[in-house]
C-alpha cells in the first residue's frame, strides 16, 4: 500500500537529479548561418573552448546561408533536448516558426552578433553595429578631396540581414549631412545578397560601367564584400588608388591593408563576444538570470542585449590593435 507513494517519491526524486545533472553539465544547441567567413569558424571555435572549460557541451550547426536549412537545424537542436538556444540567424526576420517552436518547449534562446526579429528570444549578445557602420564612413569621410565634391560609391550587405541595415545606418549617420550639403555624391549603391564576394564585385563592375573612373572611395561594409570590391577595382587598374573600408579584420583584409589596396577594417575582438556568449548560454541554462546593459526593441518585445566595443584599424594601428590582441600574428600579415 505504502509503495506507491514511495515509488512516486522516488521517480520524483530521480527526475530532480537528472534535470539537476544536466544543468550541471548542460547542452547548448549552436545554430550558425554560415562558415564560410573567417570570423565564424574563430566565434564557433572560441565559444566552444569556453562553453568546455564551463562543463558544457556544444553542439554546432551550419545553415550555409538558407532559411529552410535553419529552421531545420534548429527544430532538430530543439528535438536533442539542447538546455539553451545561440543563433546567429541568416535572416533575421525568417525564424519565427523555430523560435515558437523552441518557446514551446521552453528552450531559453540568445541571438548572437545577428538580432532575431519578431519572435519572443531572451538575450541579444553583440557589437555596437551602428558605431561599426560609422567608423567606417568617419574614416572615409576624413580622407576625401576637400576641394570639390567627393564621389563615392556605397556596397552595403545582406539586406536579409539585420546588421546590414545598421552598418548602413551608422554610415548614414555620418554622411547624410553630407551628402545633403552637396559635398559628396553617391554614384552607385546596392546591397551585396547574401555577403557574397562576388555580389560586391558585380556592384563595383557595375558602379564603374556608370559613374566611371573617377571614384574617391567605397565605402563597403566587410572584408568578405571588400575583397569582392577591391577585385574589381584592380581588374580596372584601380586598387589601391581608391579607398576601400570593411569590418572584420579578416586575415586577407588585413593583408591587403598593409599592401594598401584596402584602407581600413573595423576589428571586432571576437574572442570577448563568443566568451561571453559561451558563459551566458550556461548561466541561462543553470536556470540564472545574466545581467545585461541595455535593450533593443526585436518588433515583439525589449530584448536584454550587451553590446561590445570595436576599433576602427588601418596599417597605423594594425600592430597596436589586432596584432597586440592575438588576434594575428604579425608573421602571417606579411
Ligand atoms: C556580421 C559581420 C559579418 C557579416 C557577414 C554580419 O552580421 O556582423 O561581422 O562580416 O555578417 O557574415
Amino acid at each position: 500500500m505504502h509503495l506507491r507513494p514511495a515509488l512516486a517519491c522516488l521517480l520524483f526524486l530521480a527526475g530532480i537529479v537528472s534535470a539537476f545533472a544536466s544543468r550541471e553539465k548542460p547542452v547548448i544547441g549552436l545554430s550558425l548561418d554560415t562558415l564560410k567567413e573567417e570570423r565564424w569558424q574563430r566565434d564557433r571555435d572560441t565559444f566552444i573552448s569556453e562553453a568546455k572549460k564551463l562543463g558544457a557541451e556544444v553542439i554546432v550547426q551550419s545553415a550555409n546561408s538558407d532559411d529552410t536549412r535553419q529552421t531545420r537545424d534548429i527544430e532538430s537542436l530543439i528535438t536533442r533536448k539542447v538546455d539553451v538556444l545561440v543563433v546567429v540567424p541568416h535572416n533575421g526576420a525568417a525564424l519565427g516558426r523555430a523560435m515558437k517552436s523552441a518557446a514551446e518547449a521552453k528552450i531559453p534562446v540568445i541571438a548572437y552578433d545577428r538580432l532575431i526579429l519578431n519572435a519572443p528570444i531572451d538575450y541579444y549578445l553583440t557589437f555596437d553595429n551602428v558605431k561599426v557602420g560609422e567608423a567606417q564612413a568617419a574614416y572615409a569621410v576624413a580622407r576625401l578631396p576637400k576641394d570639390r565634391k567627393a564621389r563615392i560609391v556605397r556596397i552595403y550587405g545582406a539586406p536579409t540581414d539585420n546588421n546590414a541595415k545598421l552598418f548602413k545606418q551608422g554610415q548614414d549617420n555620418i554622411l547624410a549631412s553630407l551628402i545633403q550639403a552637396g559635398r559628396i555624391e553617391v554614384v552607385h549603391e546596392d546591397w551585396a545578397l547574401d555577403w557574397k564576394p562576388e555580389n560586391a564585385k558585380k556592384i563595383m563592375n557595375a558602379a564603374v560601367t556608370k559613374a566611371g573612373r573617377n571614384i574617391d572611395a567605397v565605402v563597403v561594409s566587410n572584408d568578405g564584400t571588400a575583397g569582392g570590391a577591391i577585385q574589381a577595382l584592380s581588374e580596372d587598374g584601380l586598387a589601391g588608388k581608391v579607398l576601400v573600408t570593411g569590418q572584420d579584420a579578416d586575415l586577407a583584409a588585413c593583408q591587403r591593408i598593409l599592401r594598401g589596396t584596402q584602407a581600413m577594417t573595423v576589428y571586432k575582438p571576437l574572442k570577448n563576444l563568443a566568451t561571453l556568449a559561451a558563459r551566458i548560454a550556461v548561466d541561462v541554462a543553470k536556470g540564472h538570470k545574466p545581467a545585461t546593459t541595455a535593450t533593443l526593441d526585436n518588433g515583439m518585445k525589449q530584448v536584454p542585449s550587451i553590446f561590445e566595443r570595436v576599433i576602427s584599424v588601418d596599417k597605423e594601428n594594425m600592430a597596436a590593435t589586432v596584432v597586440a590582441d592575438g588576434f594575428h600574428k604579425a608573421a602571417d600579415l606579411k
